[in-house]
């Protein structure tokens, strides 16, 4: 995974619950990195997936609910990361469809050696769409959190049904996405 996405979680780690806390993380995963996170560099996807586990022991909180408030926090992030033109879209509707077509070929271009899902709009109704999700990570709750940051960054609130999930053995997750 992307050193951003690793940076963009230690802040969250930092702002939501302590400096201390992501000094006892650190000291719990004894990650090959050692902790130390750069944007452009890729680290094992095994870090963020220790750290995560480690800081659902250390707060309680379930992992799953920890992966989808991370997609909420690590959408600014990312949104800002890009070039303000990139990112200009009139509504949820086409920044959802411009996800894998425009945003994360942009990543692509940017970090070669990206690895992005593929995030689909299969299906388009007059209240919403439904998205195809599909990736050998499985984190259809990082993109949950995400779409739901970025439902509120246009003022459009939508409730999202996982009808079918990769990680109930589906080869891709369906997320059908409604404004409410
Ligand atoms: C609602 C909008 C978006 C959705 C649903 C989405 C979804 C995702 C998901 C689920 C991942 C995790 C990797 C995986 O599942 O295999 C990911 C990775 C990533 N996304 Fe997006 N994304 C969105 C917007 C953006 C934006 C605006 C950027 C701007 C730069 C971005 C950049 C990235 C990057 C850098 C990664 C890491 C890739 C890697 O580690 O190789 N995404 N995205």
């Amino acid at each position: 995974m992307k050193g951003a996405v690793f940076t963009n979680f230690q802040e969250m780690i930092e702002e939501q619950f302590g400096m201390e806390c992501w000094e006892t993380l650190l000291e719990k995963c004894n990650l090959p990195s050692g902790g130390i996170y750069t944007s452009s560099e890729t680290y094992d996807d095994e870090e963020i997936l220790s750290l995560v586990v480690a800081l659902s022991e250390h707060s309680s909180i379930p992992v799953p609910d920890l992966v989808e408030a991370f997609g909420r926090y690590l959408y600014d992030g990312l949104a800002h990361s890009l070039p303000p033109s990139m990112m200009d879209f009139p509504d949820l509707w086409s920044l959802l469809e411009a996800v894998d077509s425009v945003i994360h070929v942009e990543v692509n271009k940017l970090y070669p050696d990206a690895s992005t899902p593929s995030i689909l709009v299969t299906e388009k109704r007059d209240n919403g769409v439904t998205l195809y999700y599909q990736s050998p990570r499985k984190l259809c709750l990082l993109a949950i959190g995400l779409i739901h940051k970025a439902a509120e960054s246009f003022d459009t609130p939508i409730t999202i049904k996982h009808t079918c999930c990769m990680n109930e053995g589906a080869d891709h997750c369906s997320l059908v996405i409604e404004r409410s």
